[in-house]
């Protein structure tokens, strides 16, 4: 205290000796009246739509709120508007200059301002676990709101965390929180603070995410539409484990199947693992979901989508794919020329693999609250379409 109170005494004396240098810079008496000339950057608000995206899992939409508040016509002072962003005040992580400049958040705001104030406040975009939920899932949702962007189970971050498996611990987990940047120079995953959201809950959460329910192999799977012979046309199947060599998880026991899009017929499937055309209803297998938030009740009971079990698919099966590998196969059909109406027919087609799969102690009943995509056992990831190109 007393050092403290020296140190005022000090700096007092500092300010009221007098100080010729500045003498000129203090504003006369009536300059100090007239209105300060505000420091805002002005916007353009079309732009600022675009930008707003990246705060629309938490705000909404229309800015009409959900995990965080209404911003639509607010009219928040530029001061403020900015300190929310670049500082928050509670929860909310930041968006630094690299990630959201001033120009982009003056955009924003000048967005915001063209937008009628809400009548009604927005829900969040996925809904807040329930009490019985594990207490990670909870922090993750409720607290964090990870869950606004990463989705109830942790999806995405599961398997980008999967991708380096071998390096994954609780220090490296982190520093993806907290230091997001080093690895992710442009990311768009805003910062968290350790004061906000201090270590011990992040060690909940990936109790819950990394030791409970496991990483996931980063499996992807991509069509794109080769020659055009006669009444032919030939596909190849990219399936591909983007995780780093001898560092990410590999997938096993896998399943691909293509949905084959009405009026057209199976003419050769090649590549390996290769077993023919089935109904898709007989393969025992559900297409991967696009799952839209709230496709639960308000009791937690969740129900999934009845699936599209309908058309034939081309089936392969792979005993494994390790981190870094890629697999090609190939599929020629009879049938019309591709059109992007004929193109859709495809939409569908999965990769189903059996292993890994959630651990079993993240499994129901302990999993109350879901992402109804995910199956039970083992896990899949849709296959692209392909596209002609220069279309959508
Ligand atoms: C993870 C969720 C999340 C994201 C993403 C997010 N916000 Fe927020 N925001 C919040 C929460 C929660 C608050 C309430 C204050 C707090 O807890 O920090 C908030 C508060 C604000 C405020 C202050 C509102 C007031 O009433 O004073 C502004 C302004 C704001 N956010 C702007 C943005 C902008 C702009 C973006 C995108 C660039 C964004 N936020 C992205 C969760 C989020
Ligand atoms: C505003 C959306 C948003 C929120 C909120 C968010 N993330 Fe992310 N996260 C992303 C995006 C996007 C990426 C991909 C990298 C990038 O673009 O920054 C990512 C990447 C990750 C990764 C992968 C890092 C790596 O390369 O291994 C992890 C782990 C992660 N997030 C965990 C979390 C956790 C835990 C929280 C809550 C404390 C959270 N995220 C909140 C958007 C979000």
């Amino acid at each position: 205290m007393r050092a403290q109170d020296g140190t005022l005494i000090v700096l007092l004396t500092v300010l009221a000796a007098p100080a010729p240098t500045f003498a000129q810079a203090v504003p006369s008496p009536s300059a100090a009246l007239a209105p300060p000339i505000p420091d805002v950057l002005q916007g353009d608000s079309r732009r600022g739509a675009t930008e707003f995206s990246a705060c629309v899992n938490c705000h909404g939409q229309h800015a009409e709120g959900g995990f965080g508040p209404d911003l639509s016509g607010r009219d928040l002072a530029w001061i403020t508007f900015k300190k929310a962003v670049r500082q928050p005040w509670g929860i909310m992580p930041a968006f630094r200059e690299q990630q959201k400049s001033d120009q982009a958040l003056a955009d924003i705001r000048a967005y915001l301002n063209t937008l009628p104030g809400s009548a009604t406040l927005g829900e969040w975009h996925w809904r807040r676990a329930p009490e019985d939920a594990p207490l990670g899932q909870r922090l993750y949702m409720n607290f964090a709101g990870c869950g606004q962007c990463h989705e109830p189970e942790g999806k995405f971050p599961r398997a980008r965390l999967g991708v380096a498996a071998r390096d994954v611990t609780f220090d490296y987990f982190k520093r993806q929180i907290y230091q997001h940047l080093e690895r992710w120079p442009k990311g768009t995953m805003p910062l968290y603070s350790p004061e906000r959201l201090p270590e011990p809950v992040l060690r909940e959460m990936y109790q819950w995410m990394v030791e409970e329910l496991g990483l996931r192999p980063w499996i992807a799977g991509a069509l794109a539409l080769g020659d055009r012979r006669g009444d032919k046309t030939s596909y190849t199947l990219t399936v591909s484990n983007g995780g780093q060599k001898d560092k990410g998880l590999a997938a096993e026991g896998l399943t691909v199947f293509v949905r084959i899009p009405t009026g057209c017929s199976v003419v050769a499937g090649a590549g390996a693992g290769y077993e023919g055309t089935i109904p898709l209803a007989k393969l025992g297998l559900e297409p991967a979901l696009r799952l839209a938030p709230h496709a639960h009740d308000d009791s937690g009971t969740v129900e999934r989508p009845q699936p599209d079990l309908s058309r034939d698919v081309a089936v392969w099966r792979l005993s494994r794919i390790a981190a870094g590998e890629q697999i090609t196969l190939s599929l020629t059909l009879s049938g019309p020329e591709p059109s992007s109406e004929l193109l859709k027919g495809f939409e569908g087609s999965t990769i189903h693999w059996s292993s890994p799969g959630r651990r079993p102690a993240g499994s129901p009943p302990r999993m109350v609250y879901r992402d109804l995509r995910i199956p039970d056992t083992g896990d899949h990831e849709l296959i692209t379409p392909p596209r002609i190109a220069g279309t959508q």
